[in-house]
């Protein structure tokens, strides 16, 4: 058997990881973390340290690890069938069957659904979609996307450039044209004078109204958000937010993609983001909560408005150009069936309401007056517990004291992961969605103990 050590040379000497201080990690400064298993909301590492993950992978393992009923799916898949493409109308038993599924519980007004890999590619898709439909419309300038600033869409060319975190874009050349940012829905960080969620709400619409004025409706072709913002500080929207933005919309004929890549598939208590505020979106992104990353696998859903026209430019161009080697790939198809059909028996996008609504709570009775916390926010099983220097006059902490990092290690040690989201000191929590009150409860008294470990 390979040892720690052996493993952590050849990490050093050959793995390129994603989002990684990578000198430092080649030359040895940060830890290498060799996770060997998991099982339910736990995993285990190669020095046999048992970690509650409270943050299900990157918000994605959402049934829990370990889970045989999609493990053997798999196995049957790969031994049935393990590949074939989904090109000129293929398809396999699994893929048209998770298709069904998919559009049983998407949200009223949506017609197909593409297949993916990742939510980057299906932003990807999304795009190409937007500008592909206004082309056939006959509005060739009518392109631009607007986008959140921290809003988070994904780590390609484009979908990078949705992004609006400033780590993404920095030295990479992004965001390219024609993609443009708008107000973050971040009711803590608002600007000084608004005193209300509704104030605020109105201080977007009109940063909105604005930006479209500037750029000219007829070049502006969509709007791209997360129902709640996700990597970008995990921050619910202002109240009467989602209403107020889609009225802009409509107005001015700009399509609205909810990119639902953490929030689909129950994390906020409702199948998705869109049944919970009201969202009546043109395109839908969907990804993790879809296979619970048993397998990688993501979505385009395309609503009826642009299915129709979809339609007339193939009867006037021919087939589509666009389509992945993987799509619908049926492993992943399979993983998805099996995942949807445990969440509906174990009853998780209930329990996503219900314990997410308990988290939530102890977090803020647990943290809510400690001096350095701002904000205890979330909604559903998604919570985040901002920190600052000083409350009152919400004074953020200096980026280079990494408090929100020494937090998120003084956890760890307690036994239990969160995420310190980047842009602030922001604890995330999104634990899988089978998490129980009992565990629940864990979470917040660790996070109790590293709170007053690192800030008194
Ligand atoms: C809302 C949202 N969209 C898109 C993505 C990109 O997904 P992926 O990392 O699978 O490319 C993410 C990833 O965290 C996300 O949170």
């Amino acid at each position: 058997m390979l040892t720690n050590d052996q493993l952590d040379r050849w990490d050093r000497e050959n793995f390129f990881h994603p989002s990684t201080h990578l000198a430092q990690h080649a030359r040895g400064e940060s830890p290498t973390r060799i996770i060997k298993t998991a099982n339910g909301v736990y995993i285990e590492d190669r020095d046999g340290n048992r970690m509650l993950d409270a943050f299900a992978g990157l918000y994605c393992v959402n049934v829990g690890y370990g889970r045989p009923e999609i493990a053997e799916a798999i196995a049957e898949q790969a031994k049935e069938l393990a590949y074939y493409h989904a090109y000129v109308g293929h398809g396999t038993e699994a893929s048209i069957t998770l298709a069904q599924m998919v559009m049983e519980r998407a949200p009223a007004g949506m017609s197909k659904v593409y297949f993916g890999l990742s939510g980057s590619d299906a932003n990807e898709t999304n795009i190409k979609l937007i500008w592909y439909y206004n082309n056939i419309r006959g509005l060739p300038e009518k392109k631009k996307i607007i986008s959140r600033w921290r809003g988070y869409h994904g780590s390609g060319v484009m979908t990078g450039s949705l992004t609006g975190l400033a780590a993404f874009h920095n030295k990479f050349d992004l965001p390219r044209a024609p993609i443009v940012h708008t107000e973050a829905p971040y009711y803590f960080r608002r600007p000084e004078g608004i005193n209300s969620e509704a104030e605020f709400t109105a201080h977007c619409v009109a940063e909105l109204e604005a930006l479209i004025e500037r750029e000219g409706a007829d070049t502006i072709a969509a709007f791209i958000g997360e129902p709640v913002l996700g990597t970008g500080g995990i921050v619910p929207p202002p109240a009467g937010y989602w209403e107020a933005i889609q009225k802009v919309l409509q107005k001015h004929d700009i399509l609205l993609v909810a990119d639902e890549v953490v929030t689909g598939f129950g994390r906020l208590g409702t199948m998705f983001g869109s049944d919970h505020y009201g969202i009546k979106p043109d395109l839908i992104t969907i990804a993790k909560g879809l296979t619970s990353a048993y397998a990688p696998l993501s979505g385009s859903i395309v609503g009826d408005k642009m299915w129709k026209v979809l339609e007339q430019g193939t009867d006037e161009n021919g087939p589509i150009g666009h389509g992945w080697t993987y799509s619908a790939h049926p492993i992943g198809a399979a993983a998805g069936i099996a995942n949807l059909k445990l969440i509906d028996s174990l009853g998780l996008v209930g329990n996503a309401g219900k314990t997410g609504a308990y988290l939530n709570a102890a977090m803020k009775d647990a943290l809510g007056d400690h001096p350095n916390v701002g904000d205890v926010r979330g909604e559903g099983m998604l919570c985040a517990v901002e920190f600052v220097h000083d409350r009152d006059g919400r004074k953020f902490f200096d980026a280079d004291e990494k408090v929100g990092a020494k937090l998120a290690a003084a956890l760890l040690a307690e036994g239990v992961i969160a995420r310190a989201m980047p842009q602030g000191d922001i604890l995330g929590f999104a634990p899988p969605l089978c998490l129980s009150q009992a565990e629940a409860d864990m979470v917040v008294d660790a996070t109790a103990k590293a709170v007053k470990a690192t800030l008194g």
